[in-house]
């Protein structure tokens, strides 16, 4: 085996993406919840890395924040900026010629990576760069066999069928765009032998471009090893560039993490309609049914049933818990709940363990205690209501004034009738009850039990006879 090199990697991402048509940096594009950059960082970051060189360009400053915001590694990372767009070449130039690699041998070897593939794996660069040492190769690449390879460089080879060039989608000819074999933009090269080819580099193509892809033709001219790895799996290699891939390579980034979750001792009852981000935390026998989206630092604990329509985002619920058609977000949910059919619950909500909160209820900014039970038509924001009290239908806190907001207490063991309106801010004792129709404008002590004074509007009867008057009954 030859000697280690230590490996440094440069990530291309100053390209502006323009076939996204998009305000946002193509690489910050999300799938399953993390920018497509950072899916690519992850799995470099998980290899021994002396150093992760990033070059920016297009958005550079958002780019940036959101890599140092989001970013996890041991590995140091750096960042260059390419400020005009010349081509992947220039790109690799850029990083090579920094201050990021003044104290880095020049015998390293080094990796090069697209910042738009998101779905390569850390195992697939190691075997790269494996490769690359063993067969001491002035460069490795990474190609794949699409059934489909329109857009991408193609890999010519000579007649000992060894790597001879590559050439763009857009300069090759009828029988180089029949070539099934397709570069991935995934190197590894030798640094010593990568700069002085880069400086050979001639836009003289199709988009007026420096293409690293033409660092293989110079490096063959002058009589350097240069390898090909295939890929195992050859939805590994996808770029992305437009729309269309973004949709697919996030549907292939959720098989894996569904495949991930059932294997780790979740059902789905239906993969293709789950959505499951990255950062969601699943515990054993979570049942999710179809139409459910998990986003961000979700966790659902064990036993829990999830869906069918369900979006949870940011959202912690406990064991054993029903989540039934509902919109969840910021807000923790315990063990042995029942949510919706059709609930809302808003940012700041905590319920407590064994809450029922039913159908069309929504809670915003609120603590509900144990046990206690919200069934039906209510709104329930900033309020604390303690354990085993039970909201009558349609119980609504009027929390807002027209300048502030006010909050509502309600105490353990209270009831309220159906159509109570409390006016906040206000407060129902423990064990208190209040009427049909009641409208609670001052405290009401523990234990007392309020009426309601519920106005029955007549009216005459319509000559259809339907005489039937309003208000609460
Ligand atoms: C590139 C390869 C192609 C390969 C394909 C695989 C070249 C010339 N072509 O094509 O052979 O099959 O990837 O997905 O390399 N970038 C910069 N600065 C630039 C230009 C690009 O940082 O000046 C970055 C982009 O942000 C992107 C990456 O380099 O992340 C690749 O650029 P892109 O324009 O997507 O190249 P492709 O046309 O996909
Ligand atoms: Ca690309």
């Amino acid at each position: 085996m030859s000697q280690y090199r230590p490996l440094a990697a440069v990530v291309l991402a100053a390209g502006e993406g323009t076939r996204m048509r998009s305000e946002t940096p193509k690489v910050l594009h999300p799938l399953c919840g993390r920018p497509m950059l950072l899916h690519v960082v992850d799995s470099l970051a998980r290899l021994p890395l002396e150093r992760i060189v990033v070059v920016v360009g297009h958005g550079a400053e958002r780019v940036t924040k959101v890599l140092q915001d989001q970013l996890v590694t041991e590995v140091p990372v750096e960042f260059v900026e390419q400020r005009v767009q010349l081509g992947t070449g220039d790109a690799v130039s850029v990083a090579l010629m920094s201050a990021a690699f003044d104290d880095l041998d020049m015998e390293d070897d080094v990796l090069v990576l697209p910042g738009d593939t998101p779905l390569l794996r850390a195992e697939t660069i190691a075997r790269l760069a494996t490769e690359h040492r063993l067969q001491d190769a002035a460069a490795t690449v990474l190609t794949a066999r699409l059934a489909d390879p329109t857009g991408y460089g193609r890999v010519v080879r000579d007649k000992d069928d060894r790597v001879a060039r590559i050439v763009e989608h857009a300069d090759a000819d009828g029988d180089e765009l029949a070539i099934d074999e397709v570069n991935t933009s995934i190197y590894c090269f030798r640094r010593n032998l990568l700069v002085p080819s880069l400086r050979r580099l001639r836009p003289e193509n199709a988009q007026g471009e420096y293409y690293l892809t033409d660092a293989i033709e110079v490096l063959r001219a002058a009589g350097h090893k240069v390898v090909a790895v295939a890929s195992d799996d050859p939805a590994e290699a996808v770029g992305v560039n437009d729309r269309a891939q973004l949709a697919a390579a996030e549907a292939e980034l959720r098989r894996r993490i569904n495949g991930h979750w059932m294997r780790a001792g979740v059902t789905m009852v239906d993969p293709e309609h789950t959505y499951v981000d990255a950062t969601v935390e699943l515990e054993p026998d979570v049942r999710l049914l179809p139409g459910t989206v998990l986003e961000g630092r979700t966790s659902v604990g064990a036993g829990s049933v999830v869906g069918p329509g369900c979006h949870l985002v940011d959202a912690v619920v406990g064991e054993r818990s029903v989540v039934t058609y509902a919109v969840v977000r910021d807000a923790e949910i315990g063990d042995d709940c029942s949510v919706g059919p059709f609930a809302y619950l808003r940012p700041g909500t905590r319920l407590a363990d064994g809450v029922k909160v039913g159908t069309y209820v929504e809670v915003k900014n609120s603590e509900i205690g144990e046990g206690t039970k919200v069934p039906h038509l209510s709104y329930v924001g900033d309020a604390e209501i303690g354990a085993g009290a039970n909201l009558g239908a349609s119980t609504i806190t009027a929390n807002y004034d027209g300048t502030r907001k006010h909050r509502t207490r309600i105490g353990d063991g209270a009831h309220t009738g159906v159509h109570t309106s409390l006016v906040a801010p206000v407060e129902v004792g423990d064990g208190a009850e209040t009427g049909a129709g009641s409208v609670v404008t001052r405290d009401v002590p523990p234990g007392q039990h309020v009426r309601g004074v519920p106005a029955r509007v007549a009216r005459p009867a319509r000559e259809d006879g339907d005489g039937d008057g309003g208000g609460a009954r």
